[in-house]
């Protein structure tokens, strides 16, 4: 039975679905089975986009041959040398004998490895940015190394604006099966392609620059509509961050003791005011299922026993998957039993110790066989860490005089909030200081709108940013104006009693401060102000203006060029002198605020 299908007037799929399988990879549980996508590109030249796996050779020809309707293809284009996408290539070859074969240098050095030949007399070698011209159609291939594998490369149809886009934003499960992308793409994402985020992000870079109106992936559907929604989880998923807010609680227990403290704690947590609280059993669940959670929310609590003077297996090869994963950006917890010689605790911290930018949450739960009265309130007091920023957020938990939220305060990085009447408004500033006991004092550039508004409703909020806020949140704040965007679109924020609104992630703190007193300071305005509400969020470190510098903003592609570099957000002006009253497009700074590059 067919299943070819028009991707636009001259693309048509010719993939095939696979509920054969057993285990993805040999090892990914595919209960709705899989799809080996494979396309034709109709024009002057035929181009067929990458085959399918060995066991639908037949089906895949037939779908070939009926997309081609008589015609033959002239090239077949291997983004990818993984035998679910190149098992068949000497069969393509064998059929269409006068057809070239595309792919890179790595592509047909692969090619020799799996078939014994790499068909040199039929290969078209394609560079970086290479292109080819099938008639109406213009193709350019991207490099995308580790995405999955080192050959790997995305096309761009420049005609349909189509992106081939290869393993990434694909996913677990075949066509004929109607589920939820996110789920099993980001469980594919995570066990597939999750070490390589930084590869990731360089193709979502490379991705910004093209106008996309589909993307045609090697597995899962083909996305069409609202692409922003799948660009920006591979935003979120690439660069480690926390895409949904809740606690994850990994563990392992072999009477079933440790599993109690778990449950009391899963208990609390959600008392607590925790949104989404999940478990997850590592001896019966899914290991990839538990691995996408670990990354998807930013909190986890890991609870295993002693075993063999290490820990148990299941709770290993878990934390395994995570460290070979880049595991970062998390805050962690331990709960460990023991009847003797527990050790769980100190097992498990010392596999995670290469991971970048973890918080440790305390106290660490140790439990001897069964718990007592005092793990219960370990267990008490561990859910008031994690809950930390739930509570400081509810009106009727938050602690709004705990004064210790101004020891936040460095030279750092803030967010001020406030609100013209109609809508909210925010941007960044690094001029907060405590100036007293209880005044702090917040200078404006009276060029940003937000100086205007504060003038006039008296009234503010800091955001106390923390190291593990992305450069997006300082392009959000910092590079447009509020009188003419509204910065908050789209955003999760709480508000405080002031009915201002603060962030719910990236920062440690938040203070509402009532303007008292103002200077004019010439091109800037210093509000003198007392604080009203002060609420600590999170015990991350305060981001620094270095600490900014030196691990969030993206290094400026200065190589080659000549000019000035502006050292706040790194646009770079081409030409020998900088105008003295130049303002940069981008961050709105002058020009005292670029240096030569060198
Ligand atoms: Fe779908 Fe990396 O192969």
């Amino acid at each position: 039975m067919s299943s070819t299908k028009k991707v636009t007037d001259s693309i048509i799929y010719v993939g095939v679905n696979d509920h054969k399988i057993d285990l993805f990879e040999g090892q990914y549980d595919v209960p709705n089975g899989m799809a080996y996508n494979s396309y034709v590109i109709l024009d002057d030249k035929i181009a067929v986009m990458d085959t399918v796996d060995i066991n639908f050779t037949h089906e895949w020809l037939d779908n070939l041959a009926e997309a081609l309707n008589g015609k033959s293809p002239d090239y077949l284009i291997v983004q990818h040398m993984e035998p679910d996408h190149s098992a068949n290539i000497a069969n393509f070859v064998n059929t269409y004998p006068n057809a070239k074969v595309v792919g890179n240098a790595k592509t047909f050095a692969m090619m020799a490895q799996f078939f014994g030949t790499n068909f040199e007399d039929k290969q078209v070698v394609v560079e970086n940015g290479g292109t080819l011209d099938l008639g109406k159609h213009q193709l350019t291939f991207v490099f995308a190394p580790m995405v999955h594998w080192p050959e790997v490369m995305v096309t761009y149809d420049a005609t349909d604006k189509v992106l081939f886009s290869a393993d990434g934003f694909g996913k677990f499960g075949a066509l004929d099966v109607d589920e939820d992308w996110a789920c099993e793409a980001r469980r594919y994402y995570f066990g597939i392609v999750g070490k390589y985020g930084a590869q990731v992000q360089k193709l979502l870079q490379a991705a910004a620059t093209l106008d996309i109106q589909k993307i045609c992936p090697l597995h899962g559907p083909i996305l069409t509509e609202n692409l922003g929604y799948y660009l920006d989880l591979y935003n979120t998923w690439s660069s480690y961050g926390i895409e949904t807010d809740g606690i994850v609680i990994a563990y392992t227990s072999v009477y079933g003791n440790t599993k109690k403290a778990v449950e009391m704690l899963a208990d609390k947590l959600k008392a607590k005011g925790c949104p989404k609280v999940v478990v997850n059993d590592l001896a019966r669940c899914d290991m990839a299922e538990a691995v996408e959670d670990a990354f998807r929310y930013g909190k986890i609590v890991l609870a295993t026993t002693t075993y063999n003077a290490g820990i148990f297996p299941w709770m290993r090869e878990f934390i395994d998957h995570l460290t070979e994963r880049n595991f970062s950006n998390k805050k962690v917890a331990f709960i460990e039993n023991g009847t003797w010689a527990p050790m769980a605790h100190k097992v498990m911290k010392g596999m995670l110790e290469g991971c970048k930018n973890l918080v440790f949450a305390e106290p660490v739960v140790t439990i001897k066989s069964a718990m007592n009265d005092a793990n219960k309130e370990q267990l008490e007091a561990l859910a008031d860490d994690l809950c930390q920023d739930y509570l400081a957020r509810s009106p009727q938990t938050a602690k709004k005089n705990d004064m210790t939220a101004l020891f936040r305060l460095g030279y750092g990085l803030y967010v001020v909030t406030c609100n013209d009447g109609k809508k909210d408004n925010g941007l960044i500033v690094n001029t907060v200081s405590q100036v007293s006991d209880n005044k702090i004092a917040v200078c404006i550039n009276k060029r940003n709108y937000s100086c205007h508004v504060i003038e006039q409703s008296k009234e503010l909020n800091v955001n106390c940013l923390s190291v593990d806020a992305p450069f997006d949140i300082f392009k959000r704040f910092g590079f447009q104006s509020g009188r003419t965007v509204d910065k908050f679109q789209g955003m999760e924020t709480a508000k405080s009693d002031n009915g201002l609104p603060f962030l719910t992630q990236y920062i440690n703190a938040v203070l509402s401060l009532k303007v008292e007193n103002q200077v004019d300071l010439d091109s800037h305005i210093m509000f003198i102000c007392s604080v009203t509400e002060a609420r600590v969020t999170s015990d991350r470190a305060t981001m620094t203006y270095t600490y900014y510098q030196e691990n969030v903003k993206p290094k400026p592609q200065t190589e080659g060029k000549k000019g000035w570099v502006c050292k706040i957000c790194g646009y770079i002006y081409e030409g020998e002198v900088l105008p003295e009253d130049f303002i940069c497009p981008l961050c709105k700074h002058g020009a005292a605020d670029f240096e030569k590059i060198q």
